[in-house]
């Protein structure tokens, strides 16, 4: 069988108004106090782009009121000429656009078992967006960024009180030098052509493709050059792989990139379906490379996931280095009776999804096999596409 796999390129960039129906409402998760956490429907996954109206959003605070005549944003640190600069001063420096994907680490967090701490999600807390921003190295070289520099800290505005904690604080999240270093690494002001809502971070966030979504700060107030590894509460607590058992340093990482993983957008779980042809469709992306396959299998329901067949998938063209690779699997499902279907995606550099989440305390980075449970059934509804 030939390794290359077959590709189609997805028709629009934009979604169309039949999307834009069927995908409504957005599932609200049970908050913590202030937060807001809502995530996307599967469906609105299909399309290159995610309309911002549909796009998952995760804040641990109440998002602040931010007037811009006292903004400032401030660089500073282990830098020779520390910068303090205007929104104005922003928008006017060099921008460019990037399509890049936003995953929560603690997206599928619900079917890890035991269930772990945290928010609830199912699988919707990603989606993909056309960013404008400036490349932050451009900033940091402006500063004068030192050479003993370890890790870059983002400070946002929002503040508030996490579970467990007395105390109040507020938003903080370190990457590493090099990643704050990648001509990719923005600092973004628009979002789908617009400037960026309150809710995603205006008037400035943090866009660092390839890491799990909680690295893109939004509400932007300071950057830090840090010489040692920062150790504030969401770095080394809140996203961090906690799990027992282990050495001290494997016991608990921080978390970074993105791991492989697909979903099946279509059909949804607990479908019946008519017995027919019929298109499956999906979504694929890793943080550290293309998408090289997907495969799929559909099983019935006692089956066990080693036994299975996996066949190929159809992928998309990949629209951008940071963005999702759409697929569809074309099947015949004539013989009643309930199956499950299983995606598995697989990257570039040979990283393939398990077929059971690895538990840790908040059940981060799960990219498990998604498993879609379904029916035939003669004269069910939806049709047979
Ligand atoms: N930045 C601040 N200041 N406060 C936050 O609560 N949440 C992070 C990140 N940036 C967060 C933040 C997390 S965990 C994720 S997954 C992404 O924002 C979600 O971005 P979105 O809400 O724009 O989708």
């Amino acid at each position: 069988m030939s390794t290359t796999p077959a590709r189609f390129t997805r028709p629009t960039a934009e979604p169309t108004g039949e999307n834009e129906v069927r995908n409504s409402p957005l599932e609200v998760r049970p908050p913590t106090p202030d937060a807001l956490c809502i995530e996307s429907p599967l469906a609105s996954l299909e399309t290159a782009v995610t309309p911002t109206s549909h796009f998952f959003v995760r804040n641990h605070f109440a998002v602040p009121h931010i007037d811009l005549r006292d903004w400032r944003l401030a660089i500073e640190g282990e830098v020779d000429r520390p910068l303090l600069l205007t929104y104005e001063e922003i928008r006017n420096l060099p921008h460019r656009p990037l399509r890049a994907l936003i995953e929560c680490a603690g997206n599928s967090r619900s079917s890890v078992r035991p269930h772990p701490e945290g928010v609830l999600w199912r699988n919707g807390a990603v989606g993909t967006a056309e960013w404008v921003g400036t490349p932050l190295r451009d900033l940091l070289e402006r500063a004068k960024i030192r050479p003993g520099a370890v890790e870059v800290l983002f400070e946002g505005l929002d503040h508030g009180k996490e579970p467990g904690l007395d105390a109040e604080i507020s938003y903080g999240m370190s990457i590493t030098a090099d990643k704050a270093l990648d001509p990719d690494t923005l600092l973004v002001d628009e979002m789908n052509g617009q400037p960026l809502s309150a809710r995603h971070g205006f008037p400035l966030r943090a866009i660092v493709p390839g890491w799990y979504g909680m690295a893109s700060v939004k509400w932007l107030s300071r950057i830090v050059v840090l010489q040692q590894p920062f150790e504030g509460y969401f770095r080394t607590r809140a996203y961090a792989f906690i799990s027992e058992g282990e050495s001290a340093e494997a016991r608990h990482r921080p978390v970074t990139s993105v791991r492989v993983k697909s979903l099946v957008t279509w059909p949804k779980e607990g479908s019946v379906l008519a017995p027919g042809a019929h298109r499956i469709r999906g979504v694929a992306w890793s943080g550290v490379g293309r998408i090289a396959r997907v495969e799929v299998s559909i099983g019935g329901l006692r089956e066990s996931l080693e036994e299975e067949t996996w066949l190929p998938a159809v992928l998309s063209e990949p629209e951008s280095r940071h963005a999702w690779t759409h697929w569809e699997f074309a099947r015949e499902l004539t013989r009643p009776g309930f199956y499950v279907i299983r995606a598995r995606a697989t990257d570039e550099k040979g990283n393939t999804q398990p077929l059971e989440a690895k538990w840790n305390f908040r059940g981060l980075g799960n990219n498990s096999v998604h498993q879609v449970p379904l029916e035939v059934r003669a004269k069910a509804s939806p049709r047979a596409k």
